[in-house]
């Protein structure tokens, strides 16, 4: 089989970690693991530099037809006088909703190496392997109204609105048990029924699909507050965390604290499965194109690289090969090498290239 996959590198250190994920899927064909055929396309400022649009209709298309797509970072000062609508980032926005991911998975992994970085104590996050899976096109980011209106007496109202049906929460639920069935069997689910109507569907859509199709996994529910508390006071306690639009975008973050380095987290954004069996997707790195060092050889490609990992294992079920590629990331602390993210201070480190060629080597 050859996969088929868009690589949209994007902006700022985004085509220099890219870079690094072609040599990887370079490595991955010559050792008769997986061959795969790459496309390049445009997204985000670069994109509004060639275009005009943040997002052609052309590279839409393109990402429709691939197995899988890779993102690099989008955005920068460069941009920041773009109309709103036509920002970088709405370039990113379009294709998340244009190819309907709804679940976001962010994994957030403490390695041993690393644990010294975290904003905890490496006791409490040594070992921590947390997978957040959130809703991303519902929820309170969508539903209508939307609006700022004003009042007679001249002052404001805004006004955002929470909509989630069982539909969306049903498929979500299924995307977090399916999960837990490979892992450690676990879930908690987050929401807040004791405030929102939202939290009181979305907790009896939750049982429901426990109980229909996942009963002999453990399921957990959690006020999304008290969520917050437990992943900052014993994070080690969850494993699959299924969450909403809104509660996932900050639980995830708050998880990301946790592990040592925005430079080693990536992401998945899955679409429903079709008639066929496959699901559109979409992999990125969770930080974003680092102005400040863009251009210098000091980005930490390992975000990009375990966004490559995961694409393997969820789009195209190499899960041996993503196995091999996470222990190479293993295998590369073990070995000493750090991009300067994640060097200790003053200790010798590694550069964005070099980085790349050590995942390949091991
Ligand atoms: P950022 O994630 O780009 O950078 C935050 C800090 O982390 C910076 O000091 C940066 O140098 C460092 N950093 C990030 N990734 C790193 C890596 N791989 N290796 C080493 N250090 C790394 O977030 P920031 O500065 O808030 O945003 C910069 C631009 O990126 C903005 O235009 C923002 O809108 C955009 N952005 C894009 C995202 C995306 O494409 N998904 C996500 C977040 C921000
Ligand atoms: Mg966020």
């Amino acid at each position: 089989t050859t996969y088929n996959l868009l690589l949209l590198p994007g902006d700022g250190i985004g085509p220099e970690v890219m870079a690094q994920v072609s040599k990887v899927l370079d490595a991955l064909g010559r050792a008769g693991i997986a061959r795969f055929e790459t496309e390049t396309d445009l997204v985000g400022g670069a994109s509004i530099d060639a275009h005009g649009v943040p997002l052609t209709d052309a590279a839409l298309a393109r990402a429709d037809a691939a197995d899988a797509i890779l993102l690099g970072a989008v955005g920068g000062p460069k941009w920041n006088g773009v109309a709103y609508d036509n920002r970088p980032e709405a370039g990113l926005l379009r294709l998340r909703k244009d190819l309907g991911l709804f679940a976001n998975l962010r994994p957030a992994i403490c390695y041993p190496a690393l644990a010294d970085a975290s904003a905890l104590k490496r006791e409490l996050v040594e070992g921590l392997d947390i997978m957040i899976v959130r809703e991303l096109t519902g929820g309170v980011y969508f539903g209508a109204p939307k609006e700022i209106t004003v009042l007679p007496d001249g002052t404001k109202r805004a006004v955002d609105t929470q909509v989630y049906t069982t539909g969306e929460i049903e498929r979500i639920a299924h995307v977090a048990f399916d999960l837990a069935r490979k892992r450690s069997g676990r879930v908690a689910s987050a929401e807040k029924h004791n405030v929102m109507k939202s939290g009181v569907l979305w907790k009896e859509v939750v049982t429901a699909v426990h109980a229909a199709h996942y009963a002999e996994l453990e399921l957990e529910h959690v006020l999304a507050d008290n969520c917050a508390m437990q992943l900052v006071r014993r994070p080690k306690q969850f494993d699959v965390l299924v969450t909403d639009n809104l509660f996932g975008d900050v639980l995830s973050d708050v998880a990301a604290m946790l592990t040592g380095s925005l430079g080693m987290l990536p992401s998945a954004s899955l679409g429903a499965v079709d008639a066929k069996g496959s699901r559109k997707a979409l992999y990125e790195p969770v930080h974003g194109s680092a102005p400040d060092i863009a251009c210098q050889d000091l980005a930490n490609p390992l975000a990009m690289i375990g966004s490559l990992a995961m694409a393997l294992r969820y789009s195209f079920g190499l899960g041996e090969a993503a196995d091999l590629l996470d222990g190479a990331i293993k295998d590369a602390f073990a070995g000493g090498a750090r991009t300067r993210d994640i060097a200790a201070p003053g200790a010798q480190a590694v550069g964005t290239a070099a980085m790349g060629d050590v995942i390949v080597a091991a």
